[in-house]
């Protein structure tokens, strides 16, 4: 991963760009990165913040082998190399929030977007845009109760570069794994680690429908567990969930 950079200084939005990179034939492993963005996309059509020279905006084209139902373990597993990432080089406690938010003292300093386009049952190709809130000062008034940085958390500048290297080590070491051996297990024994939600009460909130209960567990294929009020168990998949601790 990583071969070929398109390094920005400015850009509408990095997941943008790649679709068409990846739209137009470019190969598995290609990267745009920019300073800033103009326009960046997070999660459920909501806005991503993207100032200029303090954040990680990039997306990463990947072309698995793998059914679009697969997909959403793609995510799990860049949200596991983008936590250890973290951690290994500024040595603060990220964790991650079920299925790809990675929190800092419970508020959020990284974002996942995943977007895929298949043909006939079959993943042409994947974009998976992270966003992570380095060395960012402050956050604008409506999150900043949600939404921290590395530098808030740890009291200091840290170098980008060295996150995107290890971040992409990670997440080349694990896609290779999952792709080798077409199962979880090893990766999700690992994920569920770092993962914050497990224990926890949530809400579920889907399609306008939203329920309580407990995360107990995470399926074999990456889905969260989660106990209802009244005893009964259901399985939630990443798609279109909002998951909100309590
Ligand atoms: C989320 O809502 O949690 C996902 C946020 C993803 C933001 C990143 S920044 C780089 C890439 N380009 C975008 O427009 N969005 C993603």
């Amino acid at each position: 991963l990583g071969q070929k950079i398109y390094h920005h200084h400015q850009i509408d939005s990095t997941n943008k760009e790649a679709k068409k990179l990846a739209a137009a034939g470019e190969k598995e492993g290609t990267i745009v990165i920019s300073e800033e963005q103009l326009a960046g996309r997070g999660r459920l059509g909501r806005t991503w913040v993207s100032p200029p020279q303090t954040g990680i905006w990039m997306s990463v084209i990947l072309r698995p082998p793998i059914s679009p139902a697969d997909a959403s373990k793609i995510t799990l597993i860049a949200g596991l190399a983008v936590c250890e990432g973290i951690q290994a080089v500024t040595g603060l406690p990220a964790q991650i929030k079920w299925p790809n938010d990675i929190v800092l003292h419970n508020k959020k300093i990284c974002g996942i977007l995943t977007e895929m386009s298949a043909e006939m049952e079959k993943v042409n190709y994947i974009i998976l845009g992270i966003g992570i809130n380095v060395n960012i000062n402050s956050f604008p008034e409506d999150i900043k109760n949600t939404a921290t940085s590395l530098k808030i958390e740890g009291e200091k500048d840290y170098d980008r570069k060295e996150i995107v290297k290890a971040i992409l080590t990670n997440l080349e070491k694990y896609y290779e794994a999952y792709l080798n051996k077409q199962d979880l297990e090893d990766l999700l024994e690992k994920y569920k680690r770092h993962c914050l939600t497990l224990g926890k009460e949530v809400k579920i909130i889907h399609r306008n429908e939203e329920f309580i209960g407990k995360a107990v567990d995470l399926s074999e294929e990456g889905e969260l567990v989660v106990e209802k009020q009244d005893g009964q168990v259901v399985t939630v998949f990443s798609g279109e969930v909002s998951v909100r601790g309590l």
